[in-house]
């Protein structure tokens, strides 16, 4: 049977995801999304240019390449029309290949100011949200509340529109927060919605699809189809380290869900994780350095958000949570990406396991907690070298170190954002 492969973050996000997905698509001819929304920065480069995409698959800078953003998705009309129009200024013209699944749900102009609304109750307590709606969307979607993208040529799409509308601002009105002052995307609320609704009317001309069929008759018909993930595992709203996770299920039942394809018809798992680890936003993140050498993997590695530019926490390889993704995924074959960001490393740390109410643990708790959770390290030497497509030997022992603790192969080495800069191990 022909299977869809799957391409997924195993950390906290912005692995790498948008160049991989790049890279591989030349492979595929469908590459699909199939949860989150603009809450995602996927960054490609090539030739010098640089594109970041959020709503849009990593496989439309590949000509003949088809793109869905699959039911699981859910997408601002605003930001995917700036988003495609951005594209088509470059050079590329998305209206034969891009495709939008008619049940993935839509971020309303309230659903961003929600998410604010949220962030400001919790306090010091807060997520760190992108502040796309994202936490907002998926709650009507489960509450059974929600617009969908298929709701958009029904006569009474204006009337659905406005009474959800009205439900989330008698919702606002219950908190102490001021509408006016607030600002999306640099405007006011009144000149937001007016350009989500244009947004609205815009993405008509796309394809609207029953994405479930029409990727399991793709599949039937031999094409060759590949699921890009958002966020990592330890943001899955499950696994990860709730409370402070996005609010889908971004791990490989995800794009089941997602797309409509039955867990038995998944291929290949591919798994990314960066050779270190970073996280942005709050919450628990065991290998976290304070120190010059958390500087440096910031800025060798331009650690900083591709969606809301905030620096990003940088910290050491963390086993167990590379394990634990893992297993959550079963994924086949493992990328490691940014090696480059360490060749000036004298030396590199692990976690192995952790230090954990007086015991050592590999498990990941099911309240992770950075001040009671003490990363226990393996040092290795670094390989203070350049890698310009060949892994230095000291490299290469890091790498077996990680697969003999892992036993799964890593694959793809990436030593530079540009998509030719990698190399195939086995
Ligand atoms: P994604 O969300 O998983 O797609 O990842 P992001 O695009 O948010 O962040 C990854 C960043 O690292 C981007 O700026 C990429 O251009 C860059 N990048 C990807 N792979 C490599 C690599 O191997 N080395 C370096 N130095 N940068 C990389
Ligand atoms: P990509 O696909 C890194 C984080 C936010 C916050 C938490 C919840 O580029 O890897 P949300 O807006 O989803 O409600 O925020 O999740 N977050 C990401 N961190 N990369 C991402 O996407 C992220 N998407 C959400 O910073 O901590
Ligand atoms: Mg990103």
């Amino acid at each position: 049977m022909n299977k869809i492969d799957l391409l997924l973050g195993l950390q906290w996000g912005d692995e790498g995801k948008g160049k991989v997905v790049d890279a591989l698509t030349p492979n595929y001819d469908i590459v699909c999304r199939f949860q989150g929304g603009p809450n995602a920065g996927h960054t490609i480069e090539f030739g010098g240019k640089k594109f970041v995409l959020h709503n849009i698959p990593s496989g439309v800078l590949t000509p003949g390449c088809v793109n869905v953003i699959g039911n699981g998705v859910i997408i601002d009309p605003y930001i995917l029309k700036g988003e495609i129009e951005g594209l088509q200024e470059a050079g590329f013209d998305l209206r034969h290949n891009l495709k939008i699944a008619n049940r993935a749900h839509l971020i309303l102009p309230t659903h961003r100011a929600l998410d604010a609304v949220n962030e400001k109750a919790l306090g010091k307590m807060k997520v760190g949200t992108t502040l796309k709606g994202i936490g907002p969307t998926y709650t009507d979607k489960t509450a059974r509340k929600g617009l969908r993208i298929g709701d958009i040529g029904s006569s009474n799409f204006k009337e659905k529109y406005n009474n959800l509308k009205q439900n989330h601002l008698r919702q606002i009105a219950g908190y102490d927060f001021d509408m006016e002052s607030l600002r999306l995307d640099g405007m006011a609320f009144a000149e937001y919605e007016k350009a989500w609704l244009e947004g609205i009317e815009y993405i008509r001309q796309y394809e609207f699809i029953d994405c479930e069929y029409y990727i399991n008759e793709a599949l039937d018909a031999g094409k060759k189809v590949l699921a890009e993930g958002a966020q990592g595992s330890m943001l899955d709203v499950d696994f990860g380290s709730y409370p402070f996770v996005t609010s889908s299920n971004v791990i490989a039942a995800g794009a089941c869900s997602g797309l409509g394809v039955a867990p038995s018809r998944i291929g290949k798992v591919y798994g990314i994780f960066k050779a270190y680890c970073t996280r942005v936003g709050t919450g628990p993140f065991p290998t976290e350095l304070f120190d010059e050498t958390g500087e440096a993997l910031r800025q060798n590695g331009h650690e900083f958000g591709a969606t809301t530019g905030r620096p990003r926490r940088c910290g050491w390889l963390d086993l167990p949570a590379l394990k634990y993704a893992i297993m959550l995924n079963g994924v086949t074959d493992l990328m490691m990406m940014k090696s480059d960001v360490m060749d000036d490393f004298a030396t590199v740390k692990v976690a192995t396991t952790y230090r954990y109410n007086g015991m050592e643990t590999k498990h990941i708790p099911f309240s992770a907690c950075t001040e009671t959770m003490q990363p226990v390290y393996t040092e290795l030497p670094g390989w203070n070298q350049k890698i310009e497509g060949r892994i230095p030997q000291k490299l290469e022992e890091y790498i077996q170190f990680i697969e003999n603790y892992v036993n799964v192969p890593v694959k793809f080495v990436s030593y530079g954002p540009d998509r030719t800069q990698n190399v195939w191990r086995k």
